[in-house]
């Protein structure tokens, strides 16, 4: 039996750990073939892949990024193609199965996030033997405790955290970092809380820039003239929108954010009158070798989503719940966000310990 795999939207670490895993279940367990199409859903509408052996996955276990390649843009049901110079959108969904019964790839494994993991319900539906694993470093992944890469970004994030208050500290300076995440605060919350943040802003606690200034002066005021403030990409103030950094055509979400950071730090400096310094983390964030704990969890993913399809679970990805890998139905883990519940009890600790997402009048 031949099966097919790919990697879609964004890339993430972890990505090449599923892949080693399922090529060496797929080949110790079941005697299978793997074929791998090349940047996400592209390569299966233009038919291009490549067998997955043992020489093409070897030493990619610590690999960030994807052997494979990947691609936000590619939706096979929606594909955008330039006609005489204009922009037009087809369904090449029909053409993508095509690839699949020429290479007789009788089932699919889905890696991506909620964008690529909704293509693979949409192609579930039309008869596709399809099962996800979720990837993200945002962990916004409805049906799973966690994504794998998230562990990543965090370290990532902390360690620039700490890294900020030396300087912070030697100038009595507020720093401001800015991080992913899109419409989760994920990663600003868990950095912000392991990297001793004071101000936390995240989307789903909509801030008020004068309760921000208060924390800072209140601080500086009892003699601790530095200030860390963590701000998600996607946090908005009560009387604003989200700052929005461009908009990528075909792509499934089309929006990118970024640049509230510079906003807040500016803000900040003009009202409390402290030097203050922005640094958005950016791409750092999705890259570098995976955590030991990402490896782990890919590699148990991979393996899972092997054994799903020997167990005929179609139309569903793998997920970690309380410690064990289980299957959930695709239809579950998409189209709901998993965002931080703001009366939850990381945001109540986080409170409980003073730290502030600019909200109290
Ligand atoms: O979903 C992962 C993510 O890194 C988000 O945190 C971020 O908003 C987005 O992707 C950035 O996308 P791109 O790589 O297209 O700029």
């Amino acid at each position: 039996m031949k099966i097919g795999i790919l990697t879609g939207g964004g890339d993430c670490p972890g990505l090449n750990a599923v892949i080693r895993a399922a090529v060496k279940t797929a080949t110790h367990d079941y005697g299978w073939q793997v074929i791998g199409f090349l940047d996400g859903f592209e390569g299966m509408i233009h038919n291009h892949a490549i067998t997955l052996g043992p020489r093409e996955i070897s030493g990619i276990l610590t690999r960030g990024g994807t052997i494979l390649g990947t691609s936000n843009r590619a939706n096979p049901f929606r594909y955008m193609v330039s006609k005489n110079g204009k922009d037009a959108w087809v369904d090449y969904s029909k053409r993508s199965l095509d690839t699949l019964k020429k290479l007789k790839i009788e089932a699919l494994i889905v890696i991506g996030g909620d964008g690529s993991l909704t293509i693979a319900k949409q192609f579930q539906e039309k008869g596709l033997a399809v099962v996800g694993v979720p990837k993200t470093i945002d962990n916004d992944l409805n049906a799973t405790d966690i994504t794998f890469g998230f562990d990543t970004a965090l370290h990532t994030a902390t360690d620039a955290l700490d890294k900020l208050h030396t300087t912070a500290e030697s100038h009595h300076r507020v720093m401001v970092l800015e991080v992913m995440g899109r419409y989760a605060g994920w990663i600003a919350l868990e950095a912000g809380l392991a990297g001793g943040a004071d101000v936390i802003l995240i989307p789903e606690i909509p801030f008020d820039l004068a309760s921000v200034c208060r924390k800072i002066m209140e601080r500086a005021k009892t003699g601790r003239k530095f200030s860390i403030v963590v701000v998600a990409e996607g946090a908005a103030p009560r009387s604003g929108e989200m700052v929005v950094q461009r908009v990528i055509k075909g792509s499934p979400d089309p929006i990118r954010l970024g640049g509230i950071g510079h906003k807040v730090g500016s803000a900040i400096e003009t009202s409390v009158n402290m030097e203050t310094r922005v640094t958005t983390l950016g791409h750092i964030q999705r890259g570098g070798t995976p955590s030991p704990f990402d490896r782990i969890l890919a590699t148990r993913f991979g393996q899972a989503a092997v054994r799903l399809i020997h167990d005929k679970g179609f139309g569903q990805m793998v997920a970690l719940r309380n410690t064990r890998i289980l299957p959930v139905p695709l239809a579950e883990a998409v189209g709901v966000l998993r965002r931080v519940p703001p009366d939850g009890e990381m945001v109540q600790t986080a409170r409980s310990l003073g730290i502030s997402f600019g909200d109290s009048l």
